[in-house]
């Protein structure tokens, strides 16, 4: 089990290092489309049906947004759909045809598209549970410490290129299953095992609140902070 503080220490390193990674490149807000818009890799008439034409997903269906996602992090995920080591019987159909090519346009393409305001966004929940370990984290001074999301995830959950996904307004039973996902291994990214050490450190009951919380936030604003 890390402690809290090596998980800081792993959170520093991974963001010193997107700084450097990004360094000289105008900050690629997540939030706001870069002027000139790739045009569309033909794949993605496909997707539009489950991720929205505008790429913002179907809360209702509980599909996940890609718009404004940090470039590498779909790219990864696309990878990890093709090879296993994230395993959903959809996406594998969808990820098996693409070429490393086909996953850097099709990235590069979600990446620009502005993250629109939804008509509306699910109540918050009514309790403080998944709001403080969002913020606070949960479990100091004890074996199973979980730190706030928000040190990696961004203030306000929006995420913080190139490896931190932007979680607010993502649909609940989307970001649910994903915690559920790396406590039973189905998703095992190699990202240091940041997500898997913490999902398995959360209590059913934890990992509700807290895809209740970020389902609740509003995916537009300022990121990075
Ligand atoms: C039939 C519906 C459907 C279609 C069509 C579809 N997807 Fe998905 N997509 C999903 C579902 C469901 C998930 C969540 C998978 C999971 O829980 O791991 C997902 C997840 C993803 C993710 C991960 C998002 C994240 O935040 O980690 C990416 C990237 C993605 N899809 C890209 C694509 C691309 C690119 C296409 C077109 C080539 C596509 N999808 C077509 C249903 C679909
Ligand atoms: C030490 C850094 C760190 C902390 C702290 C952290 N995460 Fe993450 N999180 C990541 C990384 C890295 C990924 C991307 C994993 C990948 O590449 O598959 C991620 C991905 C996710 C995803 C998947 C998003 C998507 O679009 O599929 C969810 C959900 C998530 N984190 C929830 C949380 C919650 C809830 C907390 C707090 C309890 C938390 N994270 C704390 C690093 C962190």
């Amino acid at each position: 089990m890390k402690s809290a503080a090596q998980l800081r220490h792993l959170a520093a390193t991974i963001a010193a290092a997107a700084i450097i990674g990004t360094a000289g490149i105008a900050t690629a807000a997540t939030t706001t489309a870069p002027s000139a818009t790739p045009v569309a890799p033909p794949q993605v008439a496909q997707c539009a049906g489950c991720h929205s034409a505008n790429g913002m997903g179907n809360p209702v269906a509980g599909f996940p947004a890609l718009a404004g996602q940090p470039t590498a992090y779909l790219e990864h995920q696309l990878y990890a759909f093709k090879h296993g080591t994230r395993r959903n019987a959809i996406m594998k159909s969808f990820a098996t045809g693409l070429t490393a090519a086909d996953r850097k346009a099709i990235a590069t393409y979600y990446n620009s598209l502005p993250v629109v305001a939804p008509a509306s966004l699910p109540a918050a929940p009514s309790d403080d549970l998944g709001k403080t370990i969002a913020l606070h984290g949960a479990g100091v001074g004890t074996a199973h410490v979980i730190p706030a999301c928000a040190s990696c995830h961004a203030a306000g959950g929006l995420g913080r290129a190139p490896a931190f996904p932007r979680l607010a307004g993502q649909p609940e039973q989307y970001l649910e299953a994903q915690l559920i996902d790396w406590r039973k291994g189905s998703r095992n990214e190699s990202n240091l095992h940041l997500m898997r050490n913490i999902a398995k450190d959360l209590t059913a009951q934890q990992i509700k609140a807290v895809a209740q919380y970020y389902a609740s936030l509003p995916p537009t604003g300022t990121s990075g902070s």
